[in-house]
């Protein structure tokens, strides 16, 4: 179906950076630099720099981000490794992949973690908190590393979803031993297929992460030094996100001015519940713009039906899909929050239009 109101437009997307995102590839190939080349450090750099840490480096996903940060970091079997059920399942499967146990913990009405539960989650064998910074949001990582750090525990962040969001002025990514960002193609930075990237201040965790990434290599000497994995940013990706990086900040701002547009036309209507949320030390970056309400299934049908694209993330619990083998918790609100959530379009290409259409037949919905 072809929509009135795309969800995101790639192509859209493209044509209006078409020559530089063709340069940065064309020059990268004529080069002949496919791994491990200029383009991957010069990214690296200014990416460490945009997030405020010493070092970043190129995986091949967000999902390997947290995995290779977890093996970095020692995480062992048996081991428990807490965090949020409302999420992508890759967090999970990260921890899960290093035979640790994943300890699943409820979320708040903003979607990220409920700290008090996370204190009550900790037990003699927690080694580790993957806070999640869900659609662009920040969790509250000032008790989180508090409490962290009374219990000893590593800190992975999953900012997959928030590059550029802060907390108290300091960015997703800069606050754990390492912070972990997809650049799958419809993040806020998202390049031509799969990437990822991990932040750290720690030098060790940097060099680990980059062996890891590489079959556990040293390609200096030679030497391997760990069994490791094939999860590497080319440099064709590298070259397109750091053209891309460098519009990030607009992009943003233009994500933070459609929210506003949203909020300013949704508020009362309905039993809509918006994401807004007043408190001063968060800045978020809207990777999604996501509204709840009771007659989620009916509301986004008829979204559906008059040309809006919408997305639910997700419409059901990780624990309820059986193969996961993630029975043993039940939590209110991430149950809640299945039943209820929708995201409304939302990227840097969502234009004035897009977002009068969408709050006009919202409305209607609920006349
Ligand atoms: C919260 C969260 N964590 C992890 C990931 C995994 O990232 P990737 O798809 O790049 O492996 C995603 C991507 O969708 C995500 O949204």
């Amino acid at each position: 179906m072809a929509y009135k109101v795309p969800f995101v437009n790639a192509r859209e997307h493209y044509r209006r950076y078409k020559t530089e995102f063709d340069h940065a590839i064309i020059d990268t190939l004529s080069r002949g630099d496919l791994i491990m080349r200029q383009q991957l450090r010069d990214f690296e750099e200014r990416l460490a720099a945009f997030v405020g840490v010493k070092h970043a480096v190129g995986v091949g996903s967000g999902y390997h981000a947290l995995h290779l940060s977890l093996v970095a970091a020692g995480i062992r079997p048996g081991d428990e490794v807490i965090t949020v059920a409302h999420t992508f399942v890759a967090t999970i499967s990260a921890i899960v992949h290093c035979q640790a146990t994943p300890v699943l913990v409820d979320v708040r009405d903003d979607y990220n973690m409920d700290v008090d539960a996370f204190e009550r989650a900790i037990t003699a064998r927690t080694r580790a908190v993957v806070p999640v910074h869900l659609n662009g949001r920040v969790a509250e990582m000032g008790r989180i590393m508090e409490i962290a750090r009374a219990h000893r525990l590593v800190v992975v962040e999953d900012a997959a979803q928030s590059l550029g969001a802060t907390f108290d002025g300091r960015q997703a990514g800069s606050f754990g031993l390492t912070g972990c960002f997809s650049f799958y193609p419809f993040k806020i930075l998202g390049c031509f297929g799969d990437g990822g990237a991990v932040t750290t201040n720690d030098p060790e965790v940097a060099r680990a992460v980059r062996l890891l990434r590489y079959n556990g290599e040293d390609r200096d000497t030679g030497e391997y030094h760990y069994h490791g994995y094939t999860a590497l940013l080319d440099n064709v990706q590298a070259a397109v996100l750091d053209r891309k990086l460098q519009h990030l900040p607009e992009w943003i701002a233009h994500r933070r001015d459609v929210a506003r547009r949203y909020s300013e036309g949704l508020t009362g209507v309905g039993d809509l519940r918006l994401p807004d949320y007043p408190d001063d030390r968060y800045a978020d970056v809207y990777q999604n713009y996501v509204v709840r309400t009771r007659q989620r299934n009916s509301f986004r049908e008829f979204l559906e039906e008059n040309g809006v694209e919408t997305l639910v993330h997700w419409p059901k619990p990780v624990w309820e899909h059986r193969a996961l083998g993630l029975g043993g918790c039940r939590w209110p609100e991430t149950e809640a929050i299945c039943r209820e959530v929708v995201s409304l379009p939302m990227s840097a290409e969502t234009t004035d239009d897009d977002v009068a259409a969408t709050v006009e037949i919202a409305r209607q919905f609920f006349s």
